[in-house]
């Protein structure tokens, strides 16, 4: 679905943040093509947007008519629930009339953080509450170890219903224009959930590779992170959401996707054949 352009506004931008991460460089990407302007949100940017400076948040938000929040590493660490009201705040103050929040299934922080932007009276607001992503296994987080052809998992893992990056865009891109998402809370899955070794077990057969997958104990997985080097507050993060929201809560399937596109959600195997091609995974 095309996002309309009946609602640009030259003179006050779109600001997205996480602006060159997997949610907000697709939704930057989708505004562009509709012709908003927009402002990056990345600590690279000109002005800087950096979630532990709060110094930056003012010209950043300067001007700016609508947000997109994805916040960094996770709503669910220490501190961050009272980081996003104080932006939601500063937001209210500078003349931002939209917020679109990107939270996370299953997590009673996330879930906190839906609860105080829905309980902000000056703003207007969209929820996109998403499961795991497809884009994990290709942009990051697993992209390495597939690469090696060797992954690790944590013993104890439910299945999910993995949801693709492009579809939360779709949605958010268009929630921050268009005001028939005004007050909607999308609870955001794929079609169906299956687990992380069946996913491994797809990109391994579309690319005609060998990846072996190894289960290990949780504290030995904790281990692992910690030998290669992965600072504690982002071991306990990985853990942390490993038992939490892969503890089988979030294994059913939402609707999420079809409510506000009235379109089904993308499938995990139109994803491996659009991605397998571009050699991200290695040979084929
Ligand atoms: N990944 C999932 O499966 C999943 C599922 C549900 C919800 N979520 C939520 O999605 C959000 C994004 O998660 P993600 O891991 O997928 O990352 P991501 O969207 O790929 O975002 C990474 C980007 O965040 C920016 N960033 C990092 N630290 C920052 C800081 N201190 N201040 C400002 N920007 C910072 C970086 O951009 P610059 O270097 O340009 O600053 C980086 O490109 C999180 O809130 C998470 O809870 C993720």
């Amino acid at each position: 679905m095309a996002i309309s352009s009946s609602t640009r506004d030259d003179a006050h931008p779109i600001l997205v943040l996480g602006a060159n991460g997997k949610t907000g460089g697709r939704v930057l990407q989708r505004l562009r093509a509709a012709g908003h302007a927009v402002r990056a949100g990345s600590r690279s940017a000109e002005p800087p947007f950096e979630w532990e400076d709060r110094a930056t948040w003012k010209a950043a938000l300067k001007g700016v008519r609508a947000v997109y929040v994805a916040y960094q590493p996770d709503l669910c660490v220490p501190g961050a629930v009272d980081t996003v009201i104080a932006f939601y705040d500063a937001a209210a103050k500078a003349g931002v009339e939209r917020i679109v929040l990107l939270s996370g299934r299953g997590e009673p922080e996330a879930h906190d953080a839906e609860r105080a932007l829905q309980a902000a009276t000056a703003l207007d607001w969209t929820i996109v509450r998403a499961s795991w992503f497809f884009q994990n296994f290709s942009e990051n987080y697993f992209l390495d170890e597939i690469v090696a052809g060797a992954i690790t998992l944590p013993e104890g893992l439910a299945a999910e219903p993995f949801i693709d990056a492009d579809d939360i865009a779709d949605i958010a891109a268009e929630a921050l224009v268009d005001s028939r998402h005004s007050r909607k809370l999308y609870e955001l899955t794929g079609p169906q959930a299956f687990t992380f070794p069946e996913a491994i077990a797809q990109i391994a057969r579309a690319t005609h590779r060998q990846i072996d997958c190894r289960i290990i104990p949780m504290d030995d997985y904790a281990g692992l992170l910690a030998e290669a080097g992965l600072p504690k507050d982002l071991c306990w993060l990985v853990v942390y959401l490993f038992t939490t929201v892969l503890d089988g809560r979030n294994t059913p399937v939402a609707h999420g996707v079809e409510q506000a596109l009235g379109r089904p959600p993308r499938t995990f195997a139109d994803y491996v054949a659009r991605t397998a091609p571009t050699g991200v995974w290695g040979a084929r």
